[in-house]
C-alpha cells in the first residue's frame, strides 16, 4: 500500500471547514473529470449519486457519480479499467468478490472482511514508466459509525464504555469494529443464532474481547451498555425485541444499521428512554458516504450542502409519485 496516499485515519483528522457554509459554494478548483460508481444490484434508489454530485458542485470538481447495477462484477471490470475511473462505492451483493480488482486493501477491510470503497492511487512513474494505477480496497462503513460515535462522545460528559451490537450478520462486523476504534472496553454481542455469533467474535478475537450474550435480557445489570447498534432486519423485529433493560443508563447512543421503516422498532423503543439520542440507517449511509468523498477528494464533504440536496431529493421524488 502506498503509504503517502490518504488513509481514512488520517483524512478522519481534516478539520471542519466549509460545514456552516450556507450557500452551498466552495472553491474553484480545476481537475480533471472523473468518473464515480455505486456498483451494486437493487440500488436503482440509492441516493449516493445525490450525496456526492452535491460535494463535487460544491467544490466545483467536473466529476460525476452515477449507479451501476449488475448481478456480476464482471459488467464493472472496463469502468474500473478506464482512464477516468476516480473510485466506487460497493454494496451488496459485491462487497466481497469486488476484491478480485484491489491491487490491495486495507488493513480496515481485511479485518471486516469486507470491501465497500475503491480508491484509486497512482503511483509516481518510474524514469521510464507512464504512471502506475492502483485500486485499494477500503472499507467506510466503520469508519462512518465511529465518526457518529465519536461526535456522540464529544457532547457527553464521559466517553462511552460498553457497547452491544444485536445481530451477527455482514453489517454486525462494521459495527463492531467500530467501536473497537472508538475505543469501547466492553463489546457485548447479541445473536439469534450462537455459532454465528461465535464466528463473528472469534474473527476479532486476535484484536479484541467480543462478549457473546445469549439473550437480550441476560446483560450483566452491572455496565448496561452506552451504545447500542441494531443490526436486524427491521421487518423482523417488534418493540417486544428490546427490553427496556438495555436503555438502563441515563444517557446513551442508538444506531440502527435497517431501515424499512425508518423509523425502526428499536428506535422507536429508544426514543421512549429520556437522554437516549437515535441515528437512522439514512444518517448511516451519509456518515459513511461523507468518509468516501474525503478518501476520493482529499476534502471534507460539505454536510450541510448535501443535506440539503438529499431533502429536495426527496421532495421531488414524493413530489413525483403524486403526479
Ligand atoms: N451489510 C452491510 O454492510 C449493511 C450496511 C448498512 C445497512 N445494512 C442493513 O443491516 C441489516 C442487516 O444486514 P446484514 O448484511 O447484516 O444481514 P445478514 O447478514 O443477513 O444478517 C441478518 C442478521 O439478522 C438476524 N435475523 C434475521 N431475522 C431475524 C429474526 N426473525 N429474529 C432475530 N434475528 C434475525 C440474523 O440472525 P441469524 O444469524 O440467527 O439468522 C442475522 O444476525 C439489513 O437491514 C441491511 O440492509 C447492512
Amino acid at each position: 500500500m502506498d503509504t503517502s496516499s490518504p488513509t481514512i485515519d488520517s483524512l478522519r483528522k481534516v478539520p471542519s471547514a466549509e460545514d456552516s457554509t450556507a450557500d452551498c459554494e466552495g472553491t474553484s478548483t480545476p481537475a480533471t473529470s472523473l468518473q464515480y460508481y455505486i456498483f451494486g444490484q437493487g440500488i436503482s434508489f440509492s441516493m449516493s449519486p445525490t450525496v456526492h454530485n452535491a460535494g463535487f458542485a460544491y467544490y466545483k470538481l467536473p466529476h460525476h457519480y452515477s449507479i451501476q447495477q449488475s448481478p456480476s462484477t464482471e459488467t464493472f471490470a472496463p469502468l474500473i479499467a478506464a482512464p477516468d475511473f476516480g473510485g466506487a462505492s460497493v454494496t451488496m451483493p459485491h462487497k466481497l468478490a469486488i476484491n478480485k480488482y484491489c491491487t490491495s486493501t486495507s488493513i480496515h477491510a481485511q479485518r471486516i472482511g469486507a470491501v465497500n470503497t475503491l480508491v484509486v492511487q497512482t503511483q509516481p512513474p518510474a524514469r521510464s514508466e507512464s504512471q502506475v494505477k492502483q485500486i485499494l480496497g477500503e472499507n467506510t462503513d466503520w469508519s462512518g459509525l465511529a465518526s457518529i460515535i465519536e461526535q456522540h462522545d464529544a457532547s457527553s460528559p464521559t466517553p462511552a464504555r460498553t457497547g452491544l451490537v444485536i445481530g451477527a450478520g455482514g453489517a454486525s462486523r462494521a459495527a463492531i469494529y467500530a467501536m473497537y476504534q472508538s475505543g469501547l472496553s466492553t463489546i457485548y454481542l447479541y445473536n439469534r443464532t450462537l455459532s454465528r455469533a461465535s464466528e463473528v467474535a472469534s474473527s476479532f478475537s486476535s484484536l479484541f474481547t467480543t462478549t457473546i450474550v445469549d439473550s437480550l435480557s441476560s446483560l450483566p445489570s452491572a455496565s448496561p451498555p452506552d451504545i447500542i447498534i441494531g443490526t436486524v432486519p427491521a421487518d423482523r423485529t417488534t418493540a417486544a425485541f428490546f427490553p427496556t433493560a438495555l436503555f438502563a443508563k441515563t444517557k446513551g447512543l442508538c444506531i440502527d444499521m435497517a431501515y424499512k421503516p425508518r423509523e425502526t422498532p428499536l428506535l422507536s423503543v429508544a426514543r421512549g428512554h429520556e437522554g437516549w439520542e437515535t441515528v437512522t440507517e439514512v444518517e448511516v449511509l451519509l456518515a459513511q458516504g461523507y468518509e468516501q468523498f474525503q478518501l476520493w477528494t482529499g476534502r471534507e464533504a460539505p454536510k450541510q450542502c448535501i443535506l440539503d440536496a438529499v431533502a429536495a431529493h426527496d421532495a421531488a421524488t414524493v413530489a413525483a409519485a403524486r403526479l
